[in-house]
């Protein structure tokens, strides 16, 4: 079994990270000889999509030049390791209403026609099947479905359709909201880092994650 960890907070010892690390921690424990792939969007060179890049990805990939397939080496290893993995923990700061600028750029590059969707006359078809992802996020104020700020969460339901369009339907989300001074935080915190340890627990063994949930 393979996991593969993304963290994409810029803060060293950010929440996101706490509860990434967490998860590791306790998957580890469920898969004794399993593997972790670490990736950290905040040391990776992620670059923009140019149109160099465009002019690569959607060549043929037998007739690419050296100087294209540089200019999709990241975007390759990227994909690489998504592949790889059973199972993908992403851990996900809020910033400005949304995705953190390095997980965007993440994004640009794993999502790829040929690699992660296939185009035909009917439309887009995800190539990645099969995986189960947790997206741990850290927020410093609260977005909780029915409340006035619902509207305002523009990270959950971008990961959620960006992550399916590429065939990732299998996604689980634990928010650590509140991640602001006060006494909210820790209580928060807490109750994310619970949650994750069952739901580590329950890729694993489905029949233990049902007994909790009851
Ligand atoms: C640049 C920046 C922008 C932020 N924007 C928001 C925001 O729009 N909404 C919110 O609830 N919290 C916001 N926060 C607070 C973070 O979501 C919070 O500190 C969270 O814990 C960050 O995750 P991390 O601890 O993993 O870095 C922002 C923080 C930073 C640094």
């Amino acid at each position: 079994m393979k996991l593969l960890r993304i963290d994409s907070s810029a803060r060293r010892n950010s929440v996101s990270r706490q509860l990434t690390a967490k998860f590791v921690e306790a998957w580890k424990k469920e898969n004794p000889g399993g593997e972790v792939i670490e990736r950290d969007l905040a040391l990776t060179h992620l670059p923009l999509i140019t149109d160099e890049w465009m002019l690569a990805a959607y060549s043929d990939p037998a007739g690419l030049t050296p100087a294209q397939r540089e200019t999709l080496a990241v975007s390759d290893k990227l994909i690489d390791e998504l592949l790889a993995a059973d199972t993908i923990v992403i851990g996900a700061p809020m910033y400005n209403l949304t995705i953190s600028a390095p997980l965007k750029a993440w994004i640009d590059q794993i999502v790829r026609a040929g690699r992660t969707v296939l185009w035909s006359a009917q439309g887009a078809e995800g190539i990645l099947k099969n995986k189960k992802v947790v997206v741990l996020t850290s927020r410093g104020g609260s977005f909780r479905p029915g409340t006035p700020t619902a509207q305002f969460d523009h990270q959950e339901p971008y990961l959620r359709h960006i992550l399916a369009f590429i065939g990732l339907t299998d996604v689980t989300f634990i928010h650590a909201e509140n991640q602001k001074p006060g006494e909210l935080a820790e209580a928060a915190k807490s109750a994310a880092l619970e949650q994750l340890q069952q739901v580590a627990v329950g890729i694993r063994r489905p029949e233990l994650a049902e007994l909790r949930e009851a």
